[in-house]
C-alpha cells in the first residue's frame, strides 16, 4: 500500500519521526495508503515557507494568479475520476457523488480564476481640495485552511481559491479521515506550477499542527470548515494573534413543506438535501416540519421513494448510499434513533445499521424515517449527521417559523410553497444563512455559503468569498 509525502515548500517529503497515519476505507476496512503524521518542526516549515513565498506571490498580477488557477481547473477536469475513486475509497460516497463533488471543487477554482481580476480598490472624494483618498485592497498575508472529512476535494479549493486569487500563501491541514485526496490536489497544484512555498500541505496529529498555526503569528488569517465544538476553540485561541478568521460550522436545518406546496418536489428536495453525503453534510436538513394536511402524504410518498436506496460500497454499481465515516459518527446516529424511538417516535422505514466489529467491515446504516416526533428528542437539539428523517407537523407559517428559528445554529434553511408572497415572508423571517425556496441543493460557488449565529463566520463561495483573504487600507494623498 502507498506512502504518502506531505508538500512543503515545492517538495515532497516525509515526516522527521517516520510516524505515519493510516488511512482506511470506511466502507471496507480496507487499507487505503499510509500519510506522514507530522507536528510542530514540519507545521513550522510550511509556515516558514509560506511566509517566503508571500511577498513574491501578493505581487504578482491579477491575471498571472488567475493563469495558475486556469492551469489548475483545467488539471482538476482532465483527474477528476482518479480524484473521484479515491475520495470514495477514504470518504465512502458513492463514485458519481465523488465525481460531482470534484466538479464542485473545480467550480470554486473556476470561480476565483475569474474573481481574481475583480478585485478592486475605491477612490473616495475627500473633504480638502489638496487630498485625494484611494482604497486598496491587498492580501491579508499567510492563511492556513483547516479542512472536513465530509467533503474532501470542495472544502479545500473553496478556501484554497480565493486565498491564492487574493494573493495569499497557504498552509492546509486536511481531516486524518481524507488526505489523499488533498494531497493528489496537492499534486495538481505543483503540476500548474504554482511557485513554491505558495501552497503548502501538512496531515498529521491535529491537536500539534493546530496549536502551532494559531500560536504563529505570521499566519494571519485562518479558515476553517468542522464543529461549532472546535470552531469556539480556534475562535479563542485566534485572539492570541488577532488573525482573521473564517468558521464554517455545525448546522441543523429545519426542511419545512407547507400545504401550498408542489408535494413531489418537496419530497425530491428533502431527498437531496438529506440523503447527500449519507447526511453527513452540514447543510443536511435535519428536522422536517410538514403541514399537518399532507403529512401523512409526505410520509407515504418519502417511505416508496427510500425504498429505491440500496446502500454498499461506493464503488460498486447502483449504490448511492454510502457508509458513515466511523464508529463516532454512527453511534451518534444510533443514539439519536434509539432516543427518539425511547421517546415515542415511530420507526416508519429503515432504522437498521451494521455497525464494524470484529471482521465486519463498515458501518452502514439505512436511510431511516420517523414519524411522531417531538421537540424534546435529541434529534430535535442535535446535528444528527446521518440518514435520518425525523418528520414533524405544524399549523401555521408563524408557528413552524417561530420553531424552525428555535435553535443556536444558523446555516441552511429549506421550504417548498407554490405561493410567491410566502415564498418572499418566509425566506426573509428564517434566521439562516442560506435559504432554499423549493431548492434542495442551493449549493454552487457562485453564492455566499456561511452561517448565522453559531453556525459560523464569513462567507464562502461568490464575489464574498475573496474579502475574507483581503485587508483593507486607505492611503491619503496630500498635493
Ligand atoms: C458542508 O457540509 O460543510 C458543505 C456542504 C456544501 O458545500 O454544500
Amino acid at each position: 500500500m502507498k506512502s504518502y509525502k506531505i508538500y512543503i515548500d515545492g517538495q515532497w517529503i516525509e515526516s522527521m519521526n517516520k510516524e505515519q497515519i493510516t488511512v482506511t476505507n470506511p466502507a471496507t476496512g480496507e487499507v487505503v495508503g499510509y500519510v506522514p503524521k507530522v507536528g510542530e518542526t514540519e507545521t513550522k516549515k510550511a509556515i516558514d515557507a509560506a511566509n517566503n513565498a508571500f511577498k513574491s506571490w501578493s505581487t504578482t498580477t491579477a491575471s498571472e494568479r488567475a493563469n495558475y488557477l486556469w492551469k489548475l481547473y483545467h488539471l482538476l477536469l482532465e483527474n477528476k475520476e482518479d480524484i473521484a475513486r479515491t475520495m470514495t475509497m477514504e470518504q465512502g460516497k458513492p463514485l458519481q457523488e465523488a465525481i460531482g463533488e470534484v466538479m464542485y471543487a473545480a467550480g470554486f477554482v473556476q470561480w476565483y480564476a475569474e474573481e481574481a481580476r475583480r478585485v478592486y480598490g475605491e477612490t473616495i472624494p475627500a473633504s480638502k481640495e489638496n487630498k485625494r483618498i484611494r482604497v486598496l485592497k491587498q492580501a491579508v498575508g499567510v492563511v492556513a485552511a483547516i479542512t472536513p472529512w465530509n467533503f474532501p476535494a470542495a472544502m479545500i479549493t473553496r478556501k484554497l481559491a480565493p486565498a491564492l486569487a487574493a494573493g495569499c500563501t497557504m498552509v492546509i491541514k486536511p481531516a486524518s479521515q481524507t488526505p489523499i485526496t488533498a494531497i493528489k490536489i496537492m499534486d495538481l497544484c505543483e503540476k500548474a506550477g504554482f511557485p513554491k512555498g505558495v501552497v503548502n500541505l501538512v496531515t498529521g496529529n491535529a491537536n500539534e499542527i493546530g496549536k502551532t498555526i494559531m500560536s504563529d503569528f505570521r499566519v494571519r488569517k485562518l479558515t476553517f470548515t468542522g464543529s461549532t465544538e472546535v470552531g469556539k476553540i480556534l475562535m479563542g485561541q485566534a485572539g492570541e494573534t488577532v488573525k482573521r478568521i473564517s468558521l464554517e460550522l455545525g448546522g441543523h436545518a429545519p426542511f419545512i413543506a407547507f400545504e401550498d406546496a408542489d408535494l413531489d418536489k418537496a419530497v425530491t428536495g428533502a431527498l437531496a438535501s438529506k440523503l447527500r453525503n449519507c447526511g453527513q453534510v452540514c447543510v443536511a436538513s435535519n428536522r422536517f416540519y410538514i403541514q399537518e394536511s399532507i403529512v401523512d402524504k409526505f410520509i407515504e410518498k418519502i417511505k416508496s421513494k427510500l425504498a429505491d436506496y440500496r446502500v454498499g460500497n461506493g464503488l460498486e454499481e447502483g449504490v448511492n448510499l454510502g457508509p458513515l465515516i466511523d464508529e463516532s459518527v454512527y453511534n451518534k446516529v444510533e443514539k439519536h434513533i434509539e432516543d427518539a424511538v425511547n421517546k415515542g417516535a415511530k420507526i416508519e422505514f429503515g432504522g437498521k445499521g451494521s455497525k464494524a466489529e470484529g471482521n465486519t467491515p463498515g458501518h452502514f446504516l439505512q436511510p431511516t424515517l420517523l414519524s411522531n416526533v417531538t421537540e424534546d428528542m435529541l434529534i430535535m437539539k442535535e446535528e444528527t449527521f446521518g440518514p435520518v428523517i425525523p418528520v414533524l407537523s405544524f399549523k401555521s407559517e408563524e408557528e413552524v417559523i417561530e420553531r424552525a428559528n428555535n435553535t443556536n445554529y444558523g446555516l441552511a434553511a429549506y421550504f417548498y410553497t407554490e405561493s410567491l408572497a410566502r415564498s418572499i415572508r418566509v425566506s426573509e423571517a428564517l434566521d439562516y444563512g442560506i435559504v432554499g425556496v423549493n431548492d434542495g441543493s442551493p449549493s454552487t460557488p457562485e453564492a455566499p455559503f456561511g452561517g448565522f449565529k453559531e453556525s459560523g463566520l464569513g462567507r464562502e463561495g461568490g464575489h464574498h468569498g475573496i474579502e475574507g483573504f483581503l485587508e483593507t487600507k486607505y492611503v491619503s494623498v496630500q498635493i
